[in-house]
């Protein structure tokens, strides 16, 4: 337990558990994508540090980009996903990496898929930290993930309640 923001929150995954399996995972992707044309798109605001950590474990050459949807407010998601910020260029032939934080319902996910499906991208692949299974409303999965957790309200490393919290470099419970 440690004290932020006047909060007790419970540590779930300390910095070296996320750096091992972020490495890990860029590993992966270096190895799949090392025939691709790859572009990582980084969903804000919640997967900035996770992002950032990822695409510098990645030993290719790739490009980066950003896009953002409307977020949660609070600890219940309104359900209704638009986005805030897109990617306006020609996607044709690429192979598209999304990064998200977390999968929860996968609303989010399956919009994004749903939008980028019809720019003609050879491929959409996505990428994500966490994934709360249980909470899964969508048809939905990751193709990479680093943690499966439980139904918990979880921050830090870029993750927020009511925009505190993101920069704290472990992922923790909320109590
Ligand atoms: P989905 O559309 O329900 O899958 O929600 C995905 C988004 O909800 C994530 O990108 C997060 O921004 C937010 N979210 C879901 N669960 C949590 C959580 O435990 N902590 C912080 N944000 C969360
Ligand atoms: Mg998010």
């Amino acid at each position: 337990m440690t004290e932020n923001y006047g909060q007790t929150v419970k540590v779930l995954f300390t910095e070296d558990d996320i750096k091992h399996e972020v490495n890990q995972l860029g590993k992966r992707i270096s190895f799949d994508y090392r025939d691709k044309d790859l572009l990582v798109i980084g969903v804000l605001k919640g997967s900035f540090v996770f992002m950032a950590d990822l695409v510098r474990q990645i030993d290719l050459p790739f490009e980066l980009d950003f896009i953002k949807l409307h977020s949660y407010k609070g600890v219940s998601s309104s359900g209704n996903v638009n986005f805030d910020l897109d990617i306006s260029y020609d996607l044709e032939g690429k192979d598209i990496l999304i990064v998200e934080d977390i999968l929860d319902t996968g609303k989010t996910l399956k919009k994004i898929y749903k939008s980028f499906s019809q720019r003609n991208a050879r491929s959409i692949k996505s990428a994500v930290l966490l994934d709360k299974t249980s909470r899964r409303t969508e048809n939905i999965c990751a193709d990479y993930r680093c943690f499966e957790i439980p139904d918990n309200f979880v921050v830090g490393y870029g993750l927020d309640f009511d925009e505190r919290f993101r920069a704290l470099p472990y992922i923790a419970k909320l109590d």
